[in-house]
């Protein structure tokens, strides 16, 4: 199974240039699996909750419509973050995209980084894994790396991928999602973002070196931290279902979760 992560720049409050850049990349990577970046389809830095409300749409809004015909018609699971209204309400939101249209479904965003607190709603979702095709599929948002409960829910599901729309902006991130990767045995692919936005003299610099980790914790591949690029990697989803590393020790049955809160 090849996965591709796409590392690009999507521009501020611009839908027309940011769909049109992804639907390229989905006819042109010849891959199974396609993680684009957070908010890939509106760009990042909204603290104006009324101009969000403009460029967001609902899950089953057109820019779903399209990717899930390109989806079906070359097999291909398509992960891109969007502003998501839904029930009047604005989520940064994640669209899992399936061939079989039944399995498509939306994350929204658990932890809220910074002013999106003064734009979106906290998400109510919950983490959720989608099996398909011998993949079981789980999905966080950026910031949701802090928290280890989110990469840790979603492997307790039964998670052999875990796909991390991002738009990052410090760079500490890096060893903390190879260790996610480690603690859990699972793949970590993490679809970054290049370029600035900026709220006045308020300016975010996003620092891309997208990248997707073993489940053992290595770099299978990385991008640069300033450039467009695709990276892409095969992945064999079984080899992360057995939690052993040693004859004695297994993950997962070591726990002891009487002990934490
Ligand atoms: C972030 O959650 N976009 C840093």
């Amino acid at each position: 199974m090849n996965l591709s992560v796409i590392q690009f720049e999507s521009l501020f409050n611009n839908k027309v240039d940011n769909t049109s850049k992804i639907l390229s990349y989905i006819n042109d990577i010849d891959s199974d699996i396609l993680v684009f970046p957070e908010l890939a389809t509106s760009g990042y830095y909204f603290t104006d909750k009324n101009q969000l409300s403009k460029i967001a749409e609902e899950f089953d809004g057109d820019t779903r419509k399209i990717v899930q015909k390109l989806s079906t018609d070359l097999g291909k699971i398509i992960v891109y973050g969007f502003p998501e209204i839904y029930e009047g309400r604005i989520y940064n939101s994640a669209a899992i995209i399936f061939p079989n249209p039944e399995l498509s479904s939306v994350y929204r965003k658990t932890h809220l980084f910074y002013k999106e607190r003064f734009v979106f709603e906290e998400g109510n979702t919950g983490f959720n894994v989608i099996d398909f095709n011998g993949l079981k599929l789980g999905t966080m948002i950026c910031y949701d790396w802090r928290f280890p409960e989110a990469a840790r829910a979603l492997s307790l599901e039964g998670a052999d991928l875990i796909v991390c729309p991002s738009n990052l902006v410090t760079g500490v991130w890096q060893n903390v999602m190879s260790a996610r990767a480690l603690e859990n045995k699972v793949y970590i692919a993490v679809s970054h973002k290049i370029g600035t936005e900026s709220d006045g003299d308020d300016e975010l610099k996003f620092n891309g070196e997208s990248a997707i980790y073993s489940y053992n914790g290595s770099y299978l591949a990385n991008a640069s931290n300033d450039k467009e690029e695709v990276i892409s990697t095969e992945i064999y989803p079984e080899k992360t279902r057995d939690k052993s590393f040693n004859e004695i020790n297994d993950i997962f049955k070591d726990r002891r979760p009487q002990y934490y809160k």
